[in-house]
């Protein structure tokens, strides 16, 4: 009997599959689904820091005010209103969601910069989530500010949830770091139990007839997850924070890859998007058979296989290895004339 459970932030979870953060989990019949199929987690849609201040910008103005008027200064959020529930709703959904499934459900939070809303984790936690994804998605933009500082503002935001809240915190990392095992070895000593690679960056579409720039999300394709799979193998076992994959799993192959790199766990969204909840449990059960074939007994036992630390020749991870990618290219080409 081939045993597919494994352990993320301390969750004893049945399988290598979880869903990530997507509106896909506003729903407790998808939820249910998802458990059904056979997702051993789900993260909840985010709320936004954005959000949450709007909430209490707008409280504060109709205290001041008695005037249910919104403030014209914050109208440049895009639809904040009803882009996603408030906070009551998103506490009073995670509560309904907990009381629907027994997988661990994990609450998420999207934030940049530390603030008072890091409190609304203390919500988050009693209204029972399992534990809590921290989505630190922040765009460089000003050139005054060096990469230090944003890390450090990082490291501040996150150690100020961690002195908030008992459960086990999650951080989705952005994959854009001078040096990421650093980053990570940062995250871990101000004890996050998980960290999860990587946000996607959504690059709006540059549109020439009508001269604007707007915002467009595209799902993953497959391809995206060399780059997980990369640091992945590199940051395990030098962290003691769990790792997860989020970003290009669409296929039973990609979760054994994850897995091998040293995932604890893997995360899809774009394929359910694309092929619908039930792609979750043709997956795992695609991975329980590979599993068979190859005689793997447990999905603990090939954690990290294809780590870092654990192939024979760590060069593909280095640049070592530069030059002889470059040329296997080369030598792929059809012969000139
Ligand atoms: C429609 C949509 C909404 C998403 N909303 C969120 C969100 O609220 N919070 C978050 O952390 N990630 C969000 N994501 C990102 C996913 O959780 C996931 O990290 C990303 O899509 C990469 O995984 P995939 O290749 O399996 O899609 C969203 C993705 C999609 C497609």
């Amino acid at each position: 009997m081939i045993d597919l459970s494994t352990d993320y932030l301390g969750l004893k979870l049945k399988g290598p599959l979880m869903v990530s953060s997507s509106p896909l989990s506003e729903s407790i019949h998808n939820v249910r689904l998802m458990e059904d199929c056979g997702a051993s987690a789900v993260v909840l849609s985010s709320i936004f820091e954005e959000q949450l201040s709007l909430e209490s910008s707008a409280l504060d103005h109709d205290l001041s005010r008695g005037t249910d008027s919104f403030p014209e200064s914050l109208s440049y959020f895009p639809d904040m209103d009803d882009y996603r529930a408030g906070i009551d709703t998103y506490l009073s959904h995670l509560m309904r969601v907990r009381g629907s499934v027994s997988i661990p459900i994990l609450a998420s939070i999207n934030g940049a910069t530390a603030g008072g809303w890091v409190r609304f984790a203390q919500e988050v936690e009693a209204a029972g989530a399992d534990a809590l994804e921290l989505n630190t998605y922040s765009l460089a933009t000003d050139p005054r500010i060096p990469g230090s500082e944003l890390e450090k503002n990082l490291i501040e935001l996150v150690s100020q949830v961690r002195a908030t809240v008992k459960i086990p915190i999650a951080v989705k990392l952005s994959p854009q770091f001078t040096s990421l095992p650093n980053v990570a070895a940062q995250l871990d000593k101000a004890g996050v139990n998980g960290l999860v690679l990587f946000n996607r960056f959504y690059q709006p579409e540059f549109d020439i007839e009508e001269l604007s720039v707007v915002p467009r999300l595209n799902l993953s394709r497959p391809e995206e997850l060399l780059l997980r799979l990369h640091w992945t193998a590199i940051l395990y076992g030098n962290v003691s924070a769990d790792l997860a994959i989020t970003g290009g799993v669409h296929s039973a192959e990609d979760v054994l890859k994850g897995i091998m790199a040293g995932a604890s766990v893997t995360m899809m969204t774009s394929a359910i998007h694309l092929h619908g909840i039930e792609h979750i449990a043709a997956v795992l059960s695609e991975v329980q058979r590979w599993m068979e074939d190859h005689e793997y007994a447990s999905i603990r036992q090939m954690r990290g296989a294809l780590s870092r630390r654990s192939v024979p020749d760590p060069s593909p991870f280095e640049r070592g290895n530069y030059i002889k990618t470059l040329s296997s290219y080369t030598m792929r080409r059809p012969a000139l004339q």
